[in-house]
């Protein structure tokens, strides 16, 4: 079956995927209220069309921070590509490239950054976790400037992993031949089995730096040039503050769902985000985006894109 919409997508997954790489997909914190409810809030909005207007010519085009997109969607930014498809990040950079668009590539990619930036004549930015290990953290930071990412995207709602309780009972861990290559060289690079827990909680525990506040922004701004957004923003009193440390966009997200539960949808909370910027900087949202109405109406609610 040739899929037609992104639910045939994750029909096919559910094939050919181990259920491990599936449920890691696919899986939300807790009850996983939130990864439903970032779909079925879109469902709740209406649109109210108007008529007799000349489409003919349709223009889809847009830019975020000044870079030239085809569409006002990007590849968000997910980890472990390698676990769907033996080229992982290289080949998702490629469809980014035949999509004219921008892909985040995450911190946690099974593929080089450079092979990735390579596989695309569109920008690639990069996903940052900032890790206990800011030697490490900066080094990343310098590979990823230094291969030709455009951005970072510091994921700012992860000091600790979610318990998605699949990976739990998988005992979540990477593959033998996948790892987070571009952390080989620092001790960080296997995502391992673990006793009754998931491999990656156990991580994030060991590796992430939960001390993290807006003070690091000034850090992160001292070791790089690139343009900095934050993703994870669902306060507007958060996206106030992140206007104030100076950052270049905001991507209001609850990551998927997949880090605390029963948070509201990021559509549900964009109006009052968009409301508090006030146009000082852009602003993307993702989580529960599955149709190109749900992207008319994050448009139409102040989203630059999704
Ligand atoms: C996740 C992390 C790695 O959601 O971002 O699994």
């Amino acid at each position: 079956m040739r899929p037609i919409n992104l639910f045939d997508f994750e029909k096919l997954a559910k094939k050919t995927l181990t259920k491990m790489a599936c449920d890691y997909y696919a899986g939300g914190a807790g009850d996983a209220l939130t990864v439903l409810n970032n779909k079925q809030a879109y469902n709740q909005i209406l649109l109210q069309p108007r008529v007799f207007i000349d489409v003919s010519q349709c223009n889809l085009t847009t830019t975020l921070l000044g870079q030239p997109i085809s569409i006002p969607i990007i590849i968000a930014p997910t980890a472990f590509h390698g676990l769907a498809n033996i080229e992982a990040e290289v080949a998702t950079a490629r469809g980014a490239d035949h999509a004219k668009t921008i892909m985040v590539m995450s911190t946690l990619s099974n593929a080089k950054i450079e092979s990735v930036v390579n596989a695309s004549h569109m920008p690639i930015w990069f996903q940052l976790y900032i890790f206990k290990d800011r030697g490490a953290t900066a080094a990343l930071v310098k590979f990823a400037e230094t291969a030709g990412c455009k951005a970072l995207v510091v994921t700012v709602d992860a000091p600790y992993l979610g318990i998605r309780e699949d990976d739990v009972r998988n005992q979540f861990s990477l593959p033998a031949g996948l790892s987070a290559i571009n952390l080989a060289g620092y001790g960080a690079d296997q995502i391992v089995k673990k006793q009754d827990e998931s491999g990656l909680f156990a991580y994030f525990a060991n590796q992430i730096d939960p001390t993290l506040t807006w003070k690091d922004i000034a850090w992160l701004r001292s070791i790089t040039r690139l343009p900095i957004l934050v993703k994870g923003i669902m306060s507007p009193l958060d996206a106030k503050l992140a206007v104030v440390h100076g950052v270049d966009g905001i991507v209001v997200s609850n990551h998927g769902g997949r880090q605390l539960d029963t948070v509201p949808a990021t559509i549900q909370v964009l109006p009052e985000i968009v409301k508090a910027v006030d146009d000082k900087v852009e602003i993307l949202v993702d989580g529960g985006i599955r149709r190109g109405t749900d992207v008319i109406k994050a448009l139409a609610l102040g989203a630059k894109a999704v």
